[in-house]
């Protein structure tokens, strides 16, 4: 995972960045503002404050200046890392400051995929693209160029991948600076005609299903079919890397040390801590939907088999939530400071988000009395999809067939009152209507909602507990000051009829130089969604996982 994070080189800030498409708010905000514009809508002398640049210089980390490659011709990278970046990439080409000009006259070889390929009479274009960028090299090629019955008898197809030489020129078309001019084009590895990543089949639906050849989609073409807003793919993946990139370099330049922390856990801190039931004992065959458990394979003496169970890896939340923003496997930031209180959790997750998404603008911060208040103002029916579980004793109730999901659903109509949890609905309202697209604070929640080891208010009935709310989100971020008083802490372990012997090592902590302090954890997926505006976490994550889905 340590090396995953390595950055290969300096974060370097493009003001100019084609990427700097994904927008915050505008300085001075009237009305409520549409998070994250499409990016068909930019514009180089917008007034709009645009989306983070530390982001978009990390995207473009690939961007390269001419005194930069002079450097690295040099061989001041060491012998060895120049060894291993020698190829050529459309990045080093069309990344650097004259978008390619500088090269026009070379002859270069690409090697890559084929995203297009347009016949004309005299003349057929290729659209490549080799993962460096999201941009293609358009390679230009008549008859005369080597290989070119290759691309005639339709043997070139969309999703080959190709290696061609040519000579980087001037491009005719608006899109691009330069092109190349085809001399040979050799055929790597042929695409089956049935290559599912064709233009017109695009959906997000459909690529989730082709996990495996998604990160191959031509962002940019995609924008166009969808409302201006970047899809999974390429995108998506720069995008996360960038702010995987963001968030390490902002801690490290906090003071923070980066410690890998368990994954398997016998503790149960905040109610999230329902089993996945993973085994391949129950068969899937027709007799064993009478009585799965019947048909589970049993020794001679009557019990379970356990020599044909085989499980590998990790595990992560099993809440059987099948929403747009709740994954069974996700990524969390979990920083934690010590000599600290709320207001130090509240401005670290501020800075730390600002410092991502490179926002100015001050984050709403009110109490959750305060947010209760508001949202009975409001007068507006909240409606959330809720399944399997009810959560709430006081519900009026409606069964509904929701015809989206195949299961059955409920739509709670919840009257809000202080005591209940926020639901999406409700962090939504706060941050989107109630504050006109501000990212919102909520802090000092009812104890009954949050984890015993929050801690406890003079009031006696909130903890300093905190959740950030951010636009088409909800919750981003989840915190809170925990309870370093060893008193109050077993008191509320007592309350809760947990076992103090379980949490001995906890307890010890404050055995032994308690210190107050704080934390929080931030959803790495959801990050992801805010920045990129995709709508579902499954297009947040290369491999999603989610309740019965664990393809590819
Ligand atoms: O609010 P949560 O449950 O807080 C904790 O887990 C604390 N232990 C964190 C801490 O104080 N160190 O989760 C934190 C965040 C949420 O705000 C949300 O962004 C994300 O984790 N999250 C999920 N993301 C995707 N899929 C899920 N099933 C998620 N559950 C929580
Ligand atoms: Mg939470």
């Amino acid at each position: 995972m340590a090396t995953a994070f390595v950055p290969s080189t300096t974060l370097r800030l493009r003001p100019y960045s084609t990427l700097r498409c994904l927008s915050f708010y505008p300085k001075n905000l009237t009305k409520p503002y549409p998070v994250f514009p499409p990016l068909i809508r930019r514009s180089p002398i917008s007034p709009r404050r645009f989306f983070s640049s530390v982001i978009s210089g990390a995207l473009h980390s690939g961007e390269r200046t001419k005194s930069e490659l002079a450097e690295k011709q040099k061989g001041q990278m060491g012998s060895k890392v120049g060894e291993f970046r020698k190829k050529l990439k459309i990045v080093d080409v069309k990344g650097g400051p004259d978008e390619g000009l500088d090269r026009v006259g070379l002859m270069i070889v690409v090697a890559g995929w084929v995203r297009t390929l347009r016949a004309q009479s005299s003349v057929t274009f290729i659209e490549v693209n080799d993962g460096s960028c999201l941009s293609n090299m358009q390679c230009v090629m008549t008859s005369d160029a080597e290989g070119y019955d290759q691309v005639k008898s339709g043997l070139i197809t969309t999703g080959a991948s190709i290696w061609i030489q040519g000579n980087v020129v001037p491009s005719q078309g608006s899109k691009q600076k330069v092109e190349l001019k085809v001399n040979k084009i050799v055929l790597v590895g042929k695409s089956d005609p049935s290559y599912p990543i064709q233009k017109k089949r695009v959906s997000r639906e459909f690529l989730r299903t082709k996990a495996h050849l998604r990160p191959r989609t031509n962002t940019f073409g995609a924008l166009h079919l969808y409302n201006g807003l970047p899809l999974a793919g390429a995108l998506v993946a720069r995008v996360r890397n960038a702010l995987a990139y963001a968030t390490h370099k902002f801690f490290q330049e906090n003071g923070f040390i980066w410690i890998s922390s368990p994954i398997i856990t016998a503790s149960d801190c905040e109610g999230a801590g329902e089993q996945f039931c993973v085994t391949t004992l129950i068969p899937s065959s027709r007799e064993a939907v009478e009585s799965p458990v019947d048909a589970i394979p049993k020794t001679k003496d009557g019990l379970i088999d356990w020599s044909q169970v085989y499980t590998f890896g990790p595990t992560f939340r099993a809440e059987n939530s099948n929403t747009s923003r709740h994954l069974a496997e996700f990524w969390m930031i979990e920083p934690e400071l010590a000599f600290a209180d709320l207001k130090d959790d509240m401005a670290c997750a501020t800075a730390y988000l600002q410092y991502v998404t490179v926002a100015e603008r001050d984050f709403v911060q009110l109490s959750y009395t305060d947010a209760i208040e508001l949202l009975i103002k409001a007068k507006k029916k909240f409606e959330f999809l809720c399944k399997n579980n009810l959560p709430y004793l006081d519900l009026c109730l409606w069964h509904v067939r929701c015809s989206s999901f195949r299961l059955r659903s409920l739509i709670i109509f919840q009257d809000v009152k202080w005591g209940c949890d926020l639901q999406s609905e409700h962090e939504r309202y706060l941050t989107e209507e109630a504050f006109g697209g501000c990212p919102v604070i909520v802090s000092d929640y009812p104890k009954e909602i949050k984890a015993f080891y929050m801690r406890q208010n003079d009031d006696g009935r909130t903890v300093a507990a905190m959740d950030m709310l951010v636009p088409r989100i909800g919750e981003l971020i989840g915190g809170s000051q925990r309870e370093e008083r060893l008193e109050y802490l077993e008191g509320r372990l007592d309350e809760l009829k947990l076992n103090r012997d379980t949490y001995w090592w906890y307890l010890d902590l404050r055995h032994y130089g308690s210190v107050p302090h704080a934390g929080f954890g931030l959803g790495f997926e959801r990050l992801v969604q805010f920045a990129t505006g995709v709508e579902n976490i499954r297009d947040a994550i290369p491999f999603p996982r989610t309740p019965g889905s664990a393809e590819f």
